[in-house]
């Protein structure tokens, strides 16, 4: 716990100001999903549409802040748990500047996705899920590795040796095995539009 320390939240530059200014509402979008379902590539694809359609937003990716600040954390629970809190407080601190975050995670449980929800808020907290098959996701295997995971080089893999708890009730969820990137990002940013244009 933060012991002699004395924030100073209340007198910052508000939310609202910010967000005023930048002509938008800031929300934390949460992708979560399989390895190889599309959050990554969704997600620097609605990185883009969301610039070109004057939205200031910022991609969180897993692999990125794995080789960054989170780059002390494997793959136990504990780290997995760990990882999605800081991201979640990254995400916050970007909430607050009026800033919206696209963040993409495999987050693959719902203990870890309630962390993050409480930690952002309710009420700003969109989980989308990114679906395909794990078989599709396996086939896709762009990275290499579910063929490692197979091969016992890759301990608790997930969806190979760990599970994934699916989202029992997203904001939004989107068939990366039906819909192309193109409509996948269309369907996302028609949905987000009602959250993050001012009034
Ligand atoms: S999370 O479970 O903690 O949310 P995160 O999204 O940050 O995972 O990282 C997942 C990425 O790490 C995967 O896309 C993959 O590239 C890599 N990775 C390495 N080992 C594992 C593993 N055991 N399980 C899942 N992903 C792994």
């Amino acid at each position: 716990m933060a012991e002699n320390i004395f924030p100073h939240f209340d007198q910052m530059i508000s939310r609202e100001f910010r967000e005023n200014k930048l002509g938008q509402r800031s929300k934390v979008i949460w992708l979560t999903g399989l390895s190889g379902s599309g959050k990554s590539t969704i997600g620097l694809a609605l990185e883009k549409r969301l610039f070109q359609e004057n939205f200031v937003a910022q991609l969180l990716d897993g692999d990125n802040i794995r080789s960054g600040i989170n780059k002390n954390l494997g793959f136990s629970e504990e780290d997995r748990k760990e990882n999605i809190r800081r991201i979640a407080e990254i995400a916050k601190l970007y909430l607050s500047s009026g800033i919206i975050t696209i963040n993409s995670f495999i987050s693959p449980t719902a203990e870890t996705r309630n962390i993050a929800k409480e930690i952002v808020g309710d009420a700003d907290f969109l989980e989308i899920y990114i679906n395909a098959p794990m078989a599709t996701c396996e086939s896709r295997d762009v990275k290499g590795l579910y063929k490692k995971a197979r091969a016992g080089e890759i301990q608790g893999f997930t969806g190979v040796n760990q599970s994934y708890e699916e989202p029992e009730n997203p904001a939004l969820e989107l068939r990366t095995d039906i819909l192309s990137v193109d409509e996948a990002v269309d369907k996302l940013f028609t949905f987000l539009k009602k959250h993050i244009i001012l009034p």
